[in-house]
C-alpha cells in the first residue's frame, strides 16, 4: 500500500517547485519568488534546472563550483539535485512524483489560486447584420479559453460580448433597407437578406450620390435619441442578428455575462465627451474633435466626434471602458481583437492616459494573427464570405464521416460527430501561437493523428473505454499498491506539469501552451497504454494501479481539453 502521506495542496509538479525553491532560497538568501526554475535540456538530467550564473558571483566562486556546493549542501524531501556543469538538476523521486501527481489530477486539484482579481475578458464581438465569419472565430475561441482559464485561476471572470451595432454603416443598411429591403426576405434568412443589403449599397454608392446622403441622414436618426422609424429598423435588424449569433455560441458551449452593444453605450456619449473637454484633451480639427496624442508616441490623433456631430468607433470604446471602470473596477480588462486593430486600441488609452485615468494601465489588447483559406483573406464588402456555421457545419460533416468509417456501431453518432467536428476547429484555433497566422486546411483540422483535437478527444476516448470494461470503482488512492507501476516517468511529469501550463497560458494569454501541454500528455499516456497492457493480466493489484493511472490521465486530458473548449465525448 502507498505509505506516503497525502500531501496537503498536491499540485502537480508545483509540489516539488515549491519546496526547490524554498529550500534555494533559504540557501542562497533570496526571495524563493525570484527563483525561475527551468526545465533541464534533457529529460533524464531531471525535472527541474537552474543555471547558476546569476548568483556565483555573491557566493564568490565560479557557477560550477556553485552548482555542486548547492547539490552537496541542499536536503529536499523526495528531490535529488545534482550538479551539471554551472547547472544544478533536480530528479523527483518517481514513487512520490507518480503518487503527487496521480492525486493532484483525481482530485482535480490542478489549480492555483489568484483569489479576488476581477478579470472582465471582451470577446467575440461581431457585427450585426452580417454573418460572423471565420475571422470571428478566433476572437470567440481565443477569448472563451481564456476566460475559462481565469476563472479556473481562481479569478472572477466577466464575460463582454461588445456587439457592432451602431455607427454610420448601420445608417447605410437603413438607407439600402427603405429602398430594396424585403421583409419576406429578412424573415427567411436575415443576415443573409441583410448582407445583400450592404453588398449592394456599396456596388451602388459610387454611381449614385443619393445614397450615401440618405445614409448620413439615417445614421443621424438613430443617433438623436429620439424614438422614430430608422431606430425600430435598427432594432429590428439587431433582434434578428442576434438570434443568428446565439445558434454559434451554443455550438461552441460558450455564454456571456454581458451581451453588450456599442449602442448600450449611447446615453454614455455625451458625459463622456464632457469629461474629454474637461480634462482639456480635445481640440478641434476642420469641424471634428480630435485628441492630439504626439506626447503619447502616437502620430496619429484620436477622432471622437465627426464635423457632423456624430460620434465614432473610439468614442463608444472610450465609453465603454470608463463605465466599465465605474461598474466593476477590473483588476485587468482584456480585448481580444484582431492585430489589425492595434492602432486603435493605443489610440484609446493613450486618450485615456492624457485625462489621468490610471487604471487605462489595466487595460490590454490582446491580438491575434488572421485567418486564411487557400483563396486569401475573406472580405465582407465584396461579398465573399465563409460564414462561420458554414465551417461548422462542413467540420461535423467530415468528423461524420470518419466517425462512420471508425466505429459505425456507436449510438448516437450524430451528437458526436458535432462534438468532434467543433472540438476540431476550436483546438486547430488555439494550438497556434495566438499572434500568428493560421492557414486551414481541412484536412489537418479533421485528421486524428498528430497535433489535433480529434488526436487528443480519442486519447480520452480511450481511457474512458477502458475504464468502462475495467467497471470497477477505485475507491482511494491510498488502497492502490502504487510501487508496482514502473515506467510511466514522462507520462507523470507531462501530467504534473500542466498547472503551470494552465498558469502560464493566463499570464501570457497564451492558449497554445495550455495545447501543447495537453498534445504531450497525450503521447505519454498513448505511450503509456502502449507499454503497459491495463487489463487482463491477471494480476489484479497490477491492473487497478495501472487502472489508476487511466483514470488520472482521463481526468487531465478532461479538465484541460474543457477549458480550451473542446468537448471530449466518452465514445467516438
Ligand atoms: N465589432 C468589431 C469587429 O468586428 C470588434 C470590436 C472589438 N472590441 C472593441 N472594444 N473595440 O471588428
Amino acid at each position: 500500500m502507498a505509505t506516503h502521506s497525502a500531501p496537503k495542496q498536491p499540485n502537480g509538479l508545483d509540489f516539488f517547485a515549491d519546496a526547490i525553491r524554498a529550500a534555494l532560497a533559504t540557501a542562497l538568501d533570496l526571495e524563493p519568488a525570484v527563483l525561475v526554475l527551468e526545465r533541464p535540456r534533457e529529460e533524464a538530467h531531471g525535472e527541474f534546472a537552474v543555471p547558476c550564473f546569476r548568483f556565483a558571483k555573491a557566493a564568490a566562486c565560479s557557477p560550477p563550483q556553485l552548482a555542486a556546493k548547492l547539490a552537496a549542501e541542499l536536503h529536499i524531501a523526495d528531490v535529488c539535485a545534482t550538479a551539471i556543469g554551472p547547472f544544478l538538476n533536480f530528479q523527483i523521486d518517481p514513487q512520490r512524483l507518480a503518487y503527487v501527481v496521480l492525486s493532484s489530477a483525481l482530485t482535480a486539484d490542478f489549480a492555483s489560486g489568484q483569489q479576488g482579481l476581477t478579470t472582465i475578458v471582451e470577446f467575440s464581438s461581431p457585427n450585426i447584420a452580417k454573418p460572423m465569419h471565420v475571422g470571428h472565430m478566433r476572437t470567440t475561441v481565443i477569448g472563451a479559453a481564456l476566460a475559462r482559464i481565469f476563472q479556473h485561476l481562481g479569478h472572477k471572470v466577466i464575460r463582454i460580448n461588445h456587439i457592432g451595432d451602431w455607427g454610420s454603416q448601420f445608417g447605410k443598411l437603413v438607407a439600402a433597407w427603405q429602398r430594396w429591403g424585403s421583409e419576406e426576405n429578412l424573415q427567411a434568412d436575415p443576415i443573409a437578406e441583410l448582407l445583400q443589403l450592404y453588398v449592394r449599397f456599396h456596388a451602388e454608392e459610387a454611381a449614385d450620390s443619393s445614397l450615401a446622403a440618405d445614409a448620413k441622414i439615417a445614421f443621424q436618426k438613430l443617433e438623436s435619441g429620439v424614438e422614430n422609424e430608422t431606430r425600430k429598423t435598427w432594432r429590428h435588424f439587431t433582434e434578428l442578428s442576434l438570434r443568428e449569433f446565439e445558434r454559434v455560441y451554443a455550438r461552441f458551449g460558450i455564454t456571456f455575462d454581458f451581451v453588450r452593444g456599442e449602442s448600450w453605450y449611447e446615453d454614455k456619449l455625451e458625459a463622456l465627451s464632457q469629461w474629454l473637454d474637461e480634462c482639456g484633451v480635445t481640440e478641434l480639427s476642420d469641424g471634428a474633435t480630435i485628441v492630439n496624442l504626439e506626447s503619447e508616441g502616437i502620430k496619429t490623433p484620436c477622432l471622437v466626434k465627426t464635423a457632423h456631430g456624430t460620434t465614432l468607433y473610439a468614442t463608444r470604446d472610450l465609453a465603454a471602458a470608463k463605465s466599465r471602470w465605474e461598474e466593476f473596477h477590473f483588476d485587468q480588462l482584456l480585448y481580444v481583437v484582431g492585430a489589425e486593430q492595434t492602432l486603435h486600441f493605443q489610440q484609446f488609452k493613450a486618450v485615456l492616459k492624457r485625462c489621468g485615468a490610471t487604471w487605462q494601465e489595466r487595460m490590454e489588447h490582446v491580438p491575434f494573427g488572421l485567418i486564411r483559406l487557400a483563396e486569401g483573406k475573406l472580405s465582407t464588402r465584396a461579398g465573399r464570405v465563409i460564414g462561420l456555421s458554414e465551417v461548422l457545419d462542413r467540420a461535423v460533416e467530415l468528423a461524420r464521416a470518419a466517425v462512420e468509417e471508425k466505429n459505425p456501431q456507436l449510438p448516437n453518432k450524430e451528437a458526436i460527430a458535432e462534438m468532434v467536428g467543433v472540438g476540431a476547429v476550436v483546438f486547430h484555433d488555439l494550438k497556434h501561437q495566438r499572434q500568428k497566422d493560421v492557414v486551414f486546411d481541412w484536412d489537418e483540422v479533421l485528421s486524428f493523428e498528430g497535433d489535433t483535437g480529434p488526436y487528443l478527444q480519442y486519447s480520452h476516448a480511450r481511457c474512458c473505454s477502458i475504464l468502462r470494461k475495467a467497471d470497477r470503482a477505485l475507491t482511494s488512492i491510498d488502497s492502490i499498491d502504487l510501487t508496482l507501476l514502473e515506467g510511466g516517468q514522462e507520462l507523470f511529469v507531462a501530467m504534473g506539469r500542466l498547472p503551470q501550463a494552465i498558469r502560464e497560458t493566463g499570464q501570457k494569454r497564451e492558449p497554445v501552451l495550455l495545447a501543447h501541454a495537453l498534445l504531450k500528455i497525450a503521447s505519454a499516456g498513448n505511450a503509456y497504454y502502449r507499454e503497459n497492457r491495463v487489463l487482463g493480466t491477471g494480476d489484479l493489484a497490477l491492473e487497478n494501479a495501472r487502472l489508476l493511472v487511466i483514470q488520472a490521465l482521463r481526468d487531465t486530458l478532461a479538465l484541460g481539453l474543457g477549458l480550451l473548449g473542446v468537448p471530449a465525448p466518452e465514445q467516438m
